[in-house]
Protein backbone atom coordinates (compact mmCIF):
# COMPACT_ATOMS: atom_id res chain seq x y z
CA UNK A 1 0.00 0.00 0.00
CA UNK A 2 2.70 2.05 1.10
CA UNK A 3 4.41 1.93 -2.44
CA UNK A 4 1.15 2.10 -4.58
CA UNK A 5 0.42 5.27 -2.31
CA UNK A 6 4.09 6.89 -3.26
CA UNK A 7 3.61 6.13 -7.01
CA UNK A 8 0.49 7.92 -6.62
CA UNK A 9 2.42 10.82 -5.18
CA UNK A 10 5.07 10.50 -8.21
CA UNK A 11 1.99 10.47 -10.52
CA UNK A 12 0.46 13.92 -8.92
CA UNK A 13 3.33 15.74 -8.87
CA UNK A 14 4.96 15.60 -11.93
CA UNK A 15 3.51 18.96 -13.39
CA UNK A 16 6.97 20.78 -13.35
CA UNK A 17 6.53 22.24 -17.26
CA UNK A 18 3.85 24.95 -18.02
CA UNK A 19 3.12 26.28 -20.76
CA UNK A 20 0.87 29.20 -20.95
CA UNK A 21 -0.82 30.62 -24.33
CA UNK A 22 -1.91 34.51 -24.58
CA UNK A 23 0.23 36.63 -22.50
CA UNK A 24 -2.77 38.92 -21.83
CA UNK A 25 -3.91 40.31 -18.13
CA UNK A 26 -4.97 36.47 -17.51
CA UNK A 27 -1.90 34.58 -19.18
CA UNK A 28 0.39 36.66 -17.18
CA UNK A 29 -1.59 36.32 -14.02
CA UNK A 30 -0.93 33.09 -14.62
CA UNK A 31 2.51 32.33 -15.56
CA UNK A 32 3.76 34.77 -12.32
CA UNK A 33 1.59 32.33 -10.15
CA UNK A 34 2.65 29.08 -11.28
CA UNK A 35 6.56 30.23 -11.81
CA UNK A 36 5.99 31.84 -7.78
CA UNK A 37 5.60 27.91 -7.32
CA UNK A 38 8.71 26.67 -9.03
CA UNK A 39 7.00 25.28 -11.80
CA UNK A 40 8.81 26.09 -15.26
CA UNK A 41 7.03 28.37 -17.44
CA UNK A 42 6.92 29.43 -21.07
CA UNK A 43 4.57 31.97 -22.29
CA UNK A 44 3.57 32.26 -25.68
CA UNK A 45 1.93 34.81 -27.98
CA UNK A 46 1.03 35.91 -31.69
CA UNK A 47 2.28 39.07 -30.36
CA UNK A 48 5.30 40.35 -29.18
CA UNK A 49 4.75 43.76 -28.02
CA UNK A 50 2.32 41.61 -25.69
CA UNK A 51 4.67 39.61 -24.05
CA UNK A 52 7.12 42.65 -23.41
CA UNK A 53 4.16 44.03 -21.94
CA UNK A 54 3.95 40.96 -19.46
CA UNK A 55 7.46 41.06 -18.85
CA UNK A 56 7.18 44.69 -17.42
CA UNK A 57 3.65 43.88 -16.04
CA UNK A 58 4.89 40.37 -14.22
CA UNK A 59 7.79 42.10 -12.88
CA UNK A 60 6.38 45.52 -10.96
CA UNK A 61 3.41 43.06 -9.98
CA UNK A 62 6.37 40.94 -8.47
CA UNK A 63 8.26 44.15 -7.30
CA UNK A 64 4.86 45.10 -5.31
CA UNK A 65 5.00 41.70 -3.58
CA UNK A 66 8.66 41.69 -3.00
CA UNK A 67 8.80 45.09 -1.08
CA UNK A 68 5.55 43.72 1.41
CA UNK A 69 7.66 40.67 2.22
CA UNK A 70 11.30 42.43 2.61
CA UNK A 71 10.37 46.05 3.53
CA UNK A 72 13.63 46.71 4.81
CA UNK A 73 16.37 44.57 2.79
CA UNK A 74 16.24 45.57 -1.28
CA UNK A 75 19.07 42.56 -1.82
CA UNK A 76 16.47 40.12 -0.95
CA UNK A 77 13.82 42.02 -2.55
CA UNK A 78 15.90 41.98 -6.06
CA UNK A 79 16.43 38.17 -4.74
CA UNK A 80 12.83 37.62 -5.09
CA UNK A 81 11.89 39.36 -7.94
CA UNK A 82 14.60 37.71 -10.04
CA UNK A 83 14.46 33.88 -8.76
CA UNK A 84 10.41 34.37 -10.09
CA UNK A 85 11.26 35.91 -13.35
CA UNK A 86 14.24 33.37 -14.18
CA UNK A 87 11.66 30.50 -14.30
CA UNK A 88 9.75 32.05 -16.83
CA UNK A 89 10.79 31.57 -20.90
CA UNK A 90 8.96 33.62 -23.66
CA UNK A 91 8.16 32.41 -26.92
CA UNK A 92 6.21 33.42 -30.42
CA UNK A 93 6.01 29.79 -31.43
CA UNK A 94 3.27 27.84 -29.95
CA UNK A 95 4.92 23.93 -31.30
CA UNK A 96 7.97 24.81 -30.20
CA UNK A 97 6.56 25.76 -26.56
CA UNK A 98 4.31 23.14 -26.00
CA UNK A 99 6.68 20.58 -26.90
CA UNK A 100 7.93 19.20 -23.23
CA UNK A 101 5.62 20.63 -21.49
CA UNK A 102 3.38 18.72 -19.05
CA UNK A 103 0.29 21.28 -18.78
CA UNK A 104 -1.08 24.03 -21.42
CA UNK A 105 -3.14 26.98 -20.10
CA UNK A 106 -4.39 28.40 -23.03
CA UNK A 107 -5.51 32.00 -21.75
CA UNK A 108 -6.20 33.72 -25.73
CA UNK A 109 -9.09 36.14 -26.72
CA UNK A 110 -12.43 34.72 -26.65
CA UNK A 111 -13.54 33.34 -29.90
CA UNK A 112 -14.26 29.48 -30.34
CA UNK A 113 -12.82 29.30 -33.69
CA UNK A 114 -9.09 30.96 -32.86
CA UNK A 115 -9.54 28.70 -30.00
CA UNK A 116 -10.01 25.79 -32.07
CA UNK A 117 -7.20 26.54 -34.18
CA UNK A 118 -5.19 26.48 -31.53
CA UNK A 119 -5.62 23.91 -29.87
CA UNK A 120 -5.38 21.32 -32.95
CA UNK A 121 -1.50 23.08 -33.11
CA UNK A 122 -1.23 22.43 -29.42
CA UNK A 123 -2.14 19.23 -29.81
CA UNK A 124 -0.06 17.60 -32.24
CA UNK A 125 3.41 19.42 -30.85
CA UNK A 126 2.45 18.01 -27.79
CA UNK A 127 3.54 15.14 -25.35
CA UNK A 128 0.61 11.67 -25.72
CA UNK A 129 0.61 12.76 -21.49
CA UNK A 130 0.10 16.70 -21.69
CA UNK A 131 -2.48 18.02 -20.41
CA UNK A 132 -4.02 20.49 -21.94
CA UNK A 133 -6.30 23.12 -20.51
CA UNK A 134 -8.47 26.59 -21.02
CA UNK A 135 -9.15 29.68 -19.15
CA UNK A 136 -12.50 30.50 -20.70
CA UNK A 137 -15.20 32.59 -18.88
CA UNK A 138 -18.13 32.02 -20.87
CA UNK A 139 -17.42 29.07 -23.85
CA UNK A 140 -18.42 25.43 -23.80
CA UNK A 141 -15.22 23.05 -23.05
CA UNK A 142 -17.40 20.73 -24.99
CA UNK A 143 -16.82 22.98 -28.20
CA UNK A 144 -14.24 24.62 -27.78
CA UNK A 145 -12.36 20.91 -27.73
CA UNK A 146 -14.53 19.57 -30.30
CA UNK A 147 -11.64 18.45 -32.55
CA UNK A 148 -9.47 17.40 -30.25
CA UNK A 149 -8.53 13.56 -30.85
CA UNK A 150 -7.63 12.41 -27.31
CA UNK A 151 -10.87 14.56 -24.79
CA UNK A 152 -9.54 12.95 -22.23
CA UNK A 153 -7.06 14.86 -21.31
CA UNK A 154 -8.84 17.74 -21.74
CA UNK A 155 -9.90 20.66 -19.01
CA UNK A 156 -10.90 24.29 -17.80
CA UNK A 157 -8.88 25.98 -15.19
CA UNK A 158 -10.66 29.26 -14.74
CA UNK A 159 -8.72 31.97 -12.86
CA UNK A 160 -9.96 35.16 -12.08
CA UNK A 161 -8.62 38.77 -12.58
CA UNK A 162 -6.32 39.71 -10.74
CA UNK A 163 -4.87 36.03 -10.57
CA UNK A 164 -2.15 37.17 -8.03
CA UNK A 165 -4.74 37.85 -5.48
CA UNK A 166 -8.07 35.92 -6.49
CA UNK A 167 -7.77 32.90 -4.41
CA UNK A 168 -10.59 31.23 -6.32
CA UNK A 169 -9.50 28.61 -9.34
CA UNK A 170 -12.49 26.68 -11.04
CA UNK A 171 -11.47 23.51 -12.26
CA UNK A 172 -13.99 22.38 -15.01
CA UNK A 173 -14.77 19.12 -15.64
CA UNK A 174 -15.90 18.19 -19.00
CA UNK A 175 -17.88 14.85 -20.14
CA UNK A 176 -14.51 13.35 -21.41
CA UNK A 177 -12.08 14.58 -18.60
CA UNK A 178 -10.64 11.45 -17.06
CA UNK A 179 -10.13 11.04 -12.94
CA UNK A 180 -6.58 11.61 -13.61
CA UNK A 181 -6.64 14.93 -15.84
CA UNK A 182 -9.11 16.24 -12.84
CA UNK A 183 -7.14 15.26 -10.08
CA UNK A 184 -3.95 16.68 -11.57
CA UNK A 185 -5.53 19.86 -12.23
CA UNK A 186 -7.19 20.21 -8.69
CA UNK A 187 -3.23 19.09 -7.25
CA UNK A 188 -1.92 21.98 -10.02
CA UNK A 189 -4.36 24.52 -8.48
CA UNK A 190 -3.28 23.30 -4.88
CA UNK A 191 0.35 24.46 -6.06
CA UNK A 192 -0.05 27.85 -7.15
CA UNK A 193 -1.38 28.39 -3.87
CA UNK A 194 -5.39 28.51 -5.24
CA UNK A 195 -8.03 26.84 -3.04
CA UNK A 196 -10.11 24.58 -6.16
CA UNK A 197 -13.53 23.93 -6.51
CA UNK A 198 -14.98 21.47 -8.61
CA UNK A 199 -17.42 22.67 -12.03
CA UNK A 200 -19.11 20.95 -14.57
CA UNK A 201 -19.20 22.25 -18.16
CA UNK A 202 -22.04 24.38 -17.77
CA UNK A 203 -22.24 28.25 -18.29
CA UNK A 204 -19.92 30.37 -16.45
CA UNK A 205 -19.24 27.47 -14.41
CA UNK A 206 -20.18 28.63 -10.60
CA UNK A 207 -18.84 31.99 -10.20
CA UNK A 208 -20.21 33.86 -13.55
CA UNK A 209 -23.36 31.57 -13.35
CA UNK A 210 -24.11 33.55 -9.83
CA UNK A 211 -22.37 36.94 -11.01
CA UNK A 212 -23.38 38.03 -14.29
CA UNK A 213 -27.23 37.24 -14.03
CA UNK A 214 -26.82 39.46 -10.51
CA UNK A 215 -25.34 42.23 -12.73
CA UNK A 216 -28.33 41.95 -15.73
CA UNK A 217 -30.70 41.85 -13.16
CA UNK A 218 -29.33 45.22 -11.52
CA UNK A 219 -29.98 46.85 -14.91
CA UNK A 220 -33.55 45.87 -15.06
CA UNK A 221 -34.11 47.32 -11.88
CA UNK A 222 -32.52 50.20 -12.32
CA UNK A 223 -34.55 50.10 -16.11
CA UNK A 224 -37.51 50.23 -14.42
CA UNK A 225 -36.94 53.20 -12.41
CA UNK A 226 -37.23 51.45 -9.52
CA UNK A 227 -33.82 52.68 -7.89
CA UNK A 228 -30.87 54.91 -9.05
CA UNK A 229 -27.36 53.39 -9.55
CA UNK A 230 -25.82 54.93 -6.93
CA UNK A 231 -28.50 53.51 -4.42
CA UNK A 232 -27.96 49.79 -5.76
CA UNK A 233 -24.17 50.01 -5.44
CA UNK A 234 -24.57 51.77 -1.74
CA UNK A 235 -27.28 48.81 -1.23
CA UNK A 236 -25.15 45.82 -2.16
CA UNK A 237 -21.80 47.14 -0.40
CA UNK A 238 -23.50 47.85 2.85
CA UNK A 239 -26.48 45.52 2.95
CA UNK A 240 -24.90 42.19 1.24
CA UNK A 241 -21.05 42.63 2.15
CA UNK A 242 -19.90 42.82 -1.01
CA UNK A 243 -16.42 45.19 -1.94
CA UNK A 244 -18.29 46.53 -5.09
CA UNK A 245 -21.85 46.98 -6.16
CA UNK A 246 -22.79 45.41 -9.65
CA UNK A 247 -22.06 48.75 -11.87
CA UNK A 248 -19.18 49.00 -10.28
CA UNK A 249 -18.22 45.56 -10.86
CA UNK A 250 -19.99 45.93 -14.07
CA UNK A 251 -17.32 48.88 -15.25
CA UNK A 252 -14.42 46.87 -13.94
CA UNK A 253 -15.09 43.56 -15.86
CA UNK A 254 -15.87 45.79 -18.69
CA UNK A 255 -19.18 46.49 -20.80
CA UNK A 256 -18.52 44.83 -23.82
CA UNK A 257 -17.51 41.40 -21.81
CA UNK A 258 -20.50 41.63 -20.13
CA UNK A 259 -22.28 41.79 -23.27
CA UNK A 260 -20.17 39.48 -25.04
CA UNK A 261 -20.64 36.90 -22.48
CA UNK A 262 -24.99 37.61 -22.49
CA UNK A 263 -25.43 37.08 -25.75
CA UNK A 264 -23.18 34.12 -26.11
CA UNK A 265 -25.25 32.49 -23.45
CA UNK A 266 -28.26 33.77 -24.86
CA UNK A 267 -27.91 32.66 -28.30
CA UNK A 268 -27.79 28.94 -26.60
CA UNK A 269 -30.31 29.26 -23.98
CA UNK A 270 -32.93 31.63 -25.31
CA UNK A 271 -35.33 31.05 -23.11
CA UNK A 272 -33.74 31.77 -20.08
CA UNK A 273 -34.95 34.78 -18.54
CA UNK A 274 -31.50 34.68 -16.26
CA UNK A 275 -30.02 35.55 -19.82
CA UNK A 276 -31.68 38.28 -21.09
CA UNK A 277 -29.51 40.86 -22.60
CA UNK A 278 -30.21 44.87 -21.60
CA UNK A 279 -31.03 47.34 -23.64
CA UNK A 280 -29.04 49.93 -21.92
CA UNK A 281 -25.91 48.10 -21.74
CA UNK A 282 -26.52 47.47 -25.38
CA UNK A 283 -26.67 51.29 -25.89
CA UNK A 284 -23.51 51.90 -23.75
CA UNK A 285 -21.65 49.30 -25.84
CA UNK A 286 -22.28 50.75 -29.23
CA UNK A 287 -21.34 54.61 -27.83
CA UNK A 288 -17.81 52.96 -26.97
CA UNK A 289 -18.68 53.25 -22.90
CA UNK A 290 -16.97 49.84 -22.26
CA UNK A 291 -16.48 50.59 -18.81
CA UNK A 292 -13.05 52.09 -16.53
CA UNK A 293 -10.78 50.89 -19.65
CA UNK A 294 -12.53 53.32 -21.85
CA UNK A 295 -13.17 55.84 -19.24
CA UNK A 296 -16.63 56.01 -18.93
CA UNK A 297 -19.62 52.94 -18.22
CA UNK A 298 -22.16 53.31 -15.94
CA UNK A 299 -20.04 55.76 -14.70
CA UNK A 300 -16.74 58.64 -15.39
CA UNK A 301 -13.43 58.08 -14.86
CA UNK A 302 -10.80 60.26 -15.02
P1 LIG B 1 -6.27 39.67 -23.30
O1 LIG B 1 -6.89 40.30 -24.49
O2 LIG B 1 -5.71 40.52 -22.22
O3 LIG B 1 -5.08 38.70 -23.80
C1 LIG B 1 -5.21 37.78 -24.84
C2 LIG B 1 -3.83 37.58 -25.47
O4 LIG B 1 -3.91 36.47 -26.37
C3 LIG B 1 -3.33 38.77 -26.29
O5 LIG B 1 -2.06 39.15 -25.82
C4 LIG B 1 -3.27 38.24 -27.72
O6 LIG B 1 -2.16 38.78 -28.46
C5 LIG B 1 -3.10 36.75 -27.50
N1 LIG B 1 -3.57 35.92 -28.60
C6 LIG B 1 -4.73 36.02 -29.30
N2 LIG B 1 -4.83 35.03 -30.20
C7 LIG B 1 -3.71 34.26 -30.06
C8 LIG B 1 -3.24 33.09 -30.69
N3 LIG B 1 -3.95 32.49 -31.65
N4 LIG B 1 -2.06 32.56 -30.28
C9 LIG B 1 -1.33 33.16 -29.31
N5 LIG B 1 -1.74 34.29 -28.67
C10 LIG B 1 -2.90 34.83 -29.04
O7 LIG B 1 -7.36 38.65 -22.73
P2 LIG B 1 -7.62 38.16 -21.22
O8 LIG B 1 -8.52 39.11 -20.54
O9 LIG B 1 -6.32 37.80 -20.61
O10 LIG B 1 -8.49 36.83 -21.48
C11 LIG B 1 -7.93 35.64 -21.98
C12 LIG B 1 -8.88 34.48 -21.74
O11 LIG B 1 -9.15 34.37 -20.34
C13 LIG B 1 -10.24 34.59 -22.43
O12 LIG B 1 -10.65 33.30 -22.81
C14 LIG B 1 -11.14 35.12 -21.32
O13 LIG B 1 -12.48 34.74 -21.49
C15 LIG B 1 -10.55 34.42 -20.11
N6 LIG B 1 -10.78 35.08 -18.81
C16 LIG B 1 -10.70 36.45 -18.68
C17 LIG B 1 -10.91 37.04 -17.44
C18 LIG B 1 -10.81 38.52 -17.26
O14 LIG B 1 -11.20 39.03 -16.20
N7 LIG B 1 -10.29 39.27 -18.23
C19 LIG B 1 -11.24 36.24 -16.24
C20 LIG B 1 -11.19 34.81 -16.47
C21 LIG B 1 -11.01 34.28 -17.72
Amino acid sequence: AAVRGLSTTAQLSKINNVTIIGAGLMGSGIAQVSANAKLNVTVVDSNQSALDKAQKGITSSLQRVAKKKHAEDAAAQTALVSSVLDRIKMSTNVSDSVKDADLVIEAIVENIDIKRKLFAEVEAAAKPTTLITTNTSSLRLADIGLNLKDKTRFGGLHFFNPVPMMKLLEVVRHNDTSDDTFNKLMEYGKTVGKTTVACKDTPGFIVNRLLVPYMFEALRLYERGDASMPDIDVAMKLGAGYPMGPFELSDYVGLDTCKFIMDGWHKQYPDEVAFKPSPLLDSLVDAGKTGRKSGEGFYKYK
